[in-house]
């Protein structure tokens, strides 16, 4: 492929509704959602996708149902177990990023397990958001900002973009190329808002655990296609 985008994210929705259709409850949804980003992941890799950044759990998600959070969270534990050897043998480096305080405690340890047993790996980024909110992370940052101007580490004149970019969660990943939503939503519903600044964007009707090898590579056509200009005119690109 020509024009491969290197960091794809992907806002993984509908899992919900796609169950509730076949009249099974949302937690259905969630584990076929669940064999999905295995084979997605896979995929990814195979096709040379450098990273790899998966909207698992938002920060406004803790507001659901307490069941539906409770399964959620059983999910995700049985995950990080159960994709070690898939992130392992396919030399992928695993990281999450987001709010990790507010999930239980065997999720982290779980997470942080994962991140030092794969972290020398460089066949491709695998990165999982979860407890995360865009305005959230922001927020932390200019936290960290404003205690580091306080004691004098970093002087107000100095901040600008790729200051702030280091203060973010994402500070170790290039921004997104191509973000994809499934289910016909078109909203970024709090997702990585900073860095989504020029990335380009494909929304597909279908639901997360029907998505398959096929629709990610017809968003991966579509990006192929498309003209980034990042505020230019065409012809300043062809001079580059
Ligand atoms: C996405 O599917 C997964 C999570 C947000 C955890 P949803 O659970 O949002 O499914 P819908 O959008 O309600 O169908
Ligand atoms: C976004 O989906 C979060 C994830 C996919 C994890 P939501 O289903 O929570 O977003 P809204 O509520 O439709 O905006
Ligand atoms: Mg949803």
């Amino acid at each position: 492929m020509k024009n491969l985008p290197s960091h794809v994210a992907i806002i993984m929705d509908g899992n919900g509704r796609w169950a509730n259709q076949q009249n099974k409850d949302r937690l259905f949804g969630h584990k076929q959602g669940a064999k999905v980003v295995r084979e997605i992941t896979e995929y990814a890799r195979e096709i040379g996708i450098k990273a790899l950044t998966l909207y698992a759990f938002s920060e406004q998600n803790w507001n659901r149902p307490q069941m539906e959070v409770k399964g959620l969270m059983n999910l995700l534990k049985e995950y990080l177990t159960s994709e070690k050897n898939t992130i392992l043998n396919n030399n992928i480096r695993f990281s999450c990023i987001g709010n990790l305080g507010k999930l239980p405690k065997i999720i982290q340890e779980s997470i942080v397990f994962l991140t030092n047993l794969s972290k020398n790996n460089d066949g491709m980024d695998l990165c999982l958001a979860l407890s995360y909110g865009g305005k959230e992370e922001i927020i932390d940052a200019v936290k960290k900002i404003s205690e580091d101007c306080m004691s004098g580490k970093i002087r107000p004149e100095k901040i600008n973009n790729e200051l702030f970019d280091s203060y973010l969660y994402t500070k170790n990943l290039p921004p997104p190329d191509l973000l994809i939503r499934t289910s016909g939503e078109r909203r970024i519903s709090n997702f990585l808002l900073w860095q989504l600044a020029y990335t380009e964007f494909y929304f597909i009707d279908v639901p997360w655990p029907q998505f398959s090898k096929e629709h990610f590579l017809m968003a991966i056509e579509s990006f192929e296609k498309r003209e980034r200009r990042f505020g230019l005119i065409s012809t300043q690109l062809k001079e580059i």
